[in-house]
């Protein structure tokens, strides 16, 4: 006979794995919208990289700290906590910076009005600490930026540089840390009653649309 504590372990586990589908469609569907380079003039290269910038280099911290200050279970703390450890231990703020840096795309003040709107959207959204759709919205944003890595890197290299610490350290697809991630979702979901999707995934569409707008240059309308 299984315990109502195993039932529960299950049935979100199920969840989880739904969470994770979803996830990964938006990513596809991210990447398959993205221009091809080779198409893309100069300026429009240094656009990507330098939106892309503007948005990472101040926020991701700030947000994986949103992660951590929203959940309660210790699972899901731990695993925030060595995300953490490893953004600042290994400075990526400044690996960032050397990549726009070396490709000639540092964030100016227009790059950093184009992306205004949307960035504030999701900042709100994480000040409300709202543990489950936290949680979802970084692992929507880790597994987006992993899988951008090479497009991003292929930007650069066009631009004519040869600074890929940044995008090598972010490309290397971790699937222990991505289980990890998830197994973390399920812990906080235990605490929480099912919510509906239009909650669960307010944060992933608001990212979305931000990456939109990092890619192309405006503001996403859906
Ligand atoms: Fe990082």
């Amino acid at each position: 006979m299984t315990s109502v504590a195993e039932r529960l372990a299950t049935v979100n586990e199920s969840r989880t794995a739904a969470i994770q589908a979803h996830i990964d469609r938006a990513i596809e569907g991210l990447l398959a919208s993205l221009p091809d380079p080779g198409r893309l003039s100069r300026d429009e290269r240094r656009g990507i990289i330098a939106r892309y910038t503007a948005v990472l280099e101040g926020n991701f911290i700030y947000w994986m700290t949103g992660a951590y200050i929203s959940v309660g279970s210790d699972e899901a703390r731990a695993k925030i906590m060595d995300n953490l450890r490893e953004e600042v231990r290994d400075c990526h703020p400044g690996m960032m910076r050397r990549f726009a840096l070396a490709a000639h795309a540092i964030p100016t003040d227009t790059d950093a009005q184009a992306v205004y709107r949307n960035l504030m959207n999701v900042r709100l959204f994480i000040g409300r600490l709202s543990p489950v759709p936290t949680v979802v919205t970084m692992a929507f944003f880790e597994g987006f930026i992993q899988r951008f890595m090479p497009y991003l890197a292929e930007l650069a290299a066009r631009q004519g540089s040869e600074e890929m610490e940044y995008t090598d350290v972010h490309g290397i697809c971790d699937v222990t840390h991505t289980q990890e991630l998830f197994r973390a979702l399920e812990a906080e979901m235990a605490l929480e009653p099912p919510m509906p999707a239009e909650e669960m995934y307010e944060g992933v569409d608001l990212l979305r649309a931000l990456i939109q707008n990092i890619v192309v240059d405006e503001v996403a309308t859906n």
